[in-house]
């Protein structure tokens, strides 16, 4: 199998995770017979460094000329103040590559956890799946106006944008435990009103899944007393985003959660869910493991490469149960040193085949 992949690594432990992501898939193409021709695009803060803005034509040419993107994180103080910042880079291309569906898994390892700061009893069982809306809501609804006096943002759903990630939800149940958590705030918002109306409408064609509306208070809340009840999670674009930052602590690191994010057509992005974490930058410190998530999310779906997904996360499940784990883990592997383990595990499953 060949294929093309844009990097972009980005800012803070983007290039740190990246170098993981680019070892791991170096080792299953040699192990599998594959060639990933992976090409490095300048994306974020280091795209205005050197470009003057965050998202550049080249780049997202490229990223339309791929069959997959991996992605770092993008962001930091640096820029911060600047009118134009590295997020906007990141909005901008899920929004030119038209990707509405982002998947977020949140699955807890048994070997960490005990390490998730709720009881281990309350998150043994967790496994469930944010469905994100990723290129509508309030991140991108007219108008946005700022004035000294006077904000603006506006928050708006369209009857289409709703219908298409429900739909989206419903479909990756029926892969699942048959269960939808539709979460809004329809007690207090239109654009909600309008989300659970359609949910309905969609739940009504799937008879097979159960269809539940939680509305976003209740569900944050619940996201801790009870998570294992959850199996697929479908929200707006800022309530997806918050609460999928909630749900890695459950698993015990925002360092452990990958995702997906999915067009109609053309090719899928794939990225940690954490951001460029600037407090530990450069210091070899960043858990590569959501990336490394991200990359067997990608060989699965982009490649259709099962067996090597499987082989990345069966190497990743070997490594934590050797007891190696990075300092958000509460353990003292490096990037690098974990990464290697990982490698040097995908390379002995090989020796013993
Ligand atoms: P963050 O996710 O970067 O970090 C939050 C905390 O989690 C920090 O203490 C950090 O050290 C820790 N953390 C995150 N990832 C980790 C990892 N892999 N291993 C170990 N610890 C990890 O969030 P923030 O500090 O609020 O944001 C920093 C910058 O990142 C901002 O500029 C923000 O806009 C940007 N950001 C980018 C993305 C993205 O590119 N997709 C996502 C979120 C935030
Ligand atoms: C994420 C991030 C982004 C978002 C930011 C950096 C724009 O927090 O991917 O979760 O809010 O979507
Ligand atoms: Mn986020």
């Amino acid at each position: 199998m060949e294929g093309k992949i844009t990097c972009l690594q980005g800012d803070g432990i983007g290039p740190e995770v990246m170098a993981s992501a680019k070892q791991v898939l170096c080792v299953i193409g040699e192990k599998y017979g594959h060639t990933f021709h992976l090409h490095d695009a300048d994306f974020g803060g280091i795209a205005i460094d050197t470009h003057g803005e965050p998202l550049p034509e080249a780049t997202l040419q490229a990223c339309l000329s791929s069959d997959a993107i991996l992605l770092g994180a993008v962001g930091g103080p640096k820029w911060d103040t600047l009118a134009v910042r590295p997020e906007a880079g990141l909005l901008g291309l899920r929004k030119a590559l038209g990707l509405f569906a982002n998947i977020r898994p949140v699955y807890v390892h048994p070997a960490v956890a005990h390490l998730s700061p709720l009881k281990e009893e309350i998150v043994q069982d967790v496994d469930f799946v944010v469905v994100r809306e990723l290129t509508g809501g309030i991140y991108f609804s007219e108008p946005k106006e700022r004035t000294s006096e006077h904000a603006t943002d506006t928050l708006t759903y369209t009857r289409e944008e709703i219908t298409r990630i429900v739909q989206h939800a419903f479909e990756l149940a029926r892969t699942r435990r048959k269960k939808v958590t539709s979460i809004d705030k329809a007690n207090v918002m239109e654009s909600s009103k309008l989300w659970r109306e359609v949910a309905n409408e969609v739940g009504a064609n799937y008879p097979d899944i159960v269809l539940e509306h939680l509305l976003v208070d209740a569900a944050a809340m619940e996201l801790i007393r009870r998570p294992s009840r959850f199996d697929v999670v479908v929200t707006e674009n800022l309530f997806g985003d918050i609460l999928s930052d909630e749900a890695s602590m459950i698993a015990g690191s925002l360092g452990l959660l990958p995702s997906a994010s999915h067009s109609l057509e053309g090719p899928s992005l794939y990225e940690p869910i954490h951001g460029s974490a600037p407090d530990i930058a450069g210091e070899n410190k960043a858990n590569p493991l959501a990336m490394l998530y991200s990359v067997s999310m990608m060989l699965r779906h982009s490649f259709l490469l099962e067996e090597e997904a499987n082989d990345v996360e069966r190497a990743i499940s070997a490594v934590l149960a050797a007891g190696y784990r990075t300092g958000d883990l509460r353990g003292e592997a490096t990037t690098t040193l974990f990464t290697e383990k990982v490698v040097q595990e995908l390379a002995g499953v090989k020796e013993g085949v």
